[in-house]
């Protein structure tokens, strides 16, 4: 009874701590968020409490609802039931809203899929489509992706109705056609696989300087971030490809990321290369000035489109099935509270002098823990918190003491950290 009691009294605070989005808006950047599915927002409560959490996530993005088969399901009629349904939630919570994706290959109906165009009636029919559904969310989306997916891996452009009827035609067309309907909201360009920076990356780069010589309006370009544990490039690696498109003038995000391991159930140690993968790409973002905000697909493991599509692979996230912090979540907190700046000023440990750079990177985790451990009671001294642990920050009412041989050191006014 009296060890439930402590412990309770231990985990409740960390359970009101997280904190993920105030850390990243600490560290510099615009937003931490995260892709919400329609079906499980609405149906699991302690998933819905979770999204909830402006601190912890402060944009949201719908996983499904605002694709092309669930708005426009047959020619001309509309559907928002679905469409809404995250946009409200965000709406409510005050968070920051990713709208995705208005001119895909992929849930496309039948109807435009397999109709017979021209370029007369596809751009009627993508003109009634984006008007519709960005005039529907009008002020809503802080961005959108207008086109998403153009490139095959092999760095060939992806044969889709819009390609095969336009040709690269049709980027400058659907950036033209969604600067119209919505002109303030940020436009982007969103792919997988463009973190490995090789054919797929180059021609991505040749498509926004095709939009940008056509006069069009190209604001970004999302990486998705769909990655596997332990082929996850190195945080320079990273940087040095997101700067491909920073000097190319638009801002970059990570849109969509999920790193999964290659076979499931991981191993301890592979959640711990999981977490210093997340913390590479996390890093790589702060080391960008232009890399505006990170997105995860997702956040629990226990809704994940990857076992789906990848059988055998998985556990892709940074919140287990249970709803527990994982190594990777442990890391990328730990990475941005150390990257904390104070308000509009220099970051507190500054090693550069780039307006947001890498500050100072928490050595790689190499413990075993898979979730941050409880920390533990010592009696007559108060609870201990383990190695990685936080130990006090504005607001934080948990443990301050660490377990020997760590001491509680002060990374910056909202975090500190056992180390
Ligand atoms: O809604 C129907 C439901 O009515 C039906 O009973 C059920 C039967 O299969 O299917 C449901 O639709 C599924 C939909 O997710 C909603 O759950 C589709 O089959 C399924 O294919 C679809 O998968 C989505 C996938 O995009 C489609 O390409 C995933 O949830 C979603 O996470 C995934 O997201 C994409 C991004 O949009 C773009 N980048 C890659 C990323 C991962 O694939």
């Amino acid at each position: 009874m009296l060890v439930k009691a402590v412990l309770a009294a231990v985990l409740a605070p960390v359970a009101v701590t997280a904190q993920l989005h105030q850390l990243a808006v600490n560290a510099g950047l615009e937003y931490f968020g995260i892709a919400v599915g329609e079906s499980a927002v609405q149906q699991d409560t302690t998933y819905r409490n979770l999204v909830n959490d402006k601190r912890e996530f402060g944009q949201l993005v719908p996983e499904n609802g605002q694709k092309w088969d669930s708005t426009e399901p047959n020619r001309g009629q509309f559907n928002y039931r679905n469409a809404d349904i995250v946009p409200n939630v965000a709406k409510q919570n005050g968070q920051l809203l990713r709208c995705h994706a208005l001119v895909w290959h992929s849930q496309l109906p039948g109807w435009v899929n397999s109709g017979s165009w021209n370029r007369q009636t596809l751009q009627s029919v993508m003109e009634v489509h984006i008007n519709n559904v960005m005039g529907h969310f009008k002020g809503a989306c802080y961005h959108w992706d207008v086109i998403n997916e153009a490139i095959n891996d092999d760095g060939t452009w992806r044969p889709s109705p819009f390609y095969n009827t336009f040709g690269t035609d049709f980027f400058a067309l659907s950036f033209r056609l969604a600067k119209a309907a919505d002109p303030d909201t940020k436009l982007y360009y969103n792919d997988y696989n463009l973190e490995y920076n090789q054919a797929k990356t180059d021609k991505a780069v040749e498509l926004v300087r095709i939009v940008q010589a056509a006069g069009a309006p190209i604001d970004g370009v999302g990486f998705q971030g769909h990655l596997i544990v332990g082929s996850t490039p190195s945080r320079s690696a990273l940087a040095t490809t997101l700067r491909r498109f920073t000097s190319l003038g638009v801002e970059v995000a990570y849109t969509e990321i999920d790193i999964r391991h290659p076979s499931v159930p991981s191993s301890a140690s592979a959640r711990v290369t999981q977490a210093n993968d997340y913390a590479n790409v996390v890093g790589s973002c702060l080391d960008v000035a232009g890399c505006v905000g990170i997105t995860i697909w997702g956040f629990t493991d226990k809704y994940s489109w990857v076992p789906g599509t990848f059988p055998g692979t998985g556990e892709a996230l940074i919140y287990d099935s249970n709803f527990n912090k994982k190594p990777a979540w442990t890391s990328i907190s730990s990475l941005l509270a150390a990257s904390a700046k104070p308000t509009g000023g220099q970051p507190i440990t500054t090693l550069t002098t780039s307006t947001r750079s890498a500050v100072i990177t928490p050595p790689p985790i190499t413990t075993t823990t898979t979730t941050p451990a409880a920390p533990i009671t010592t009696p007559g001294n108060g609870p201990e918190q383990t190695r990685w642990g936080q130990c006090g920050g504005n607001g934080w009412q948990g443990p301050t003491r660490c377990q020997s041989p760590y001491t509680c050191q002060v990374l910056n006014p909202w975090y500190s950290q056992c180390l």
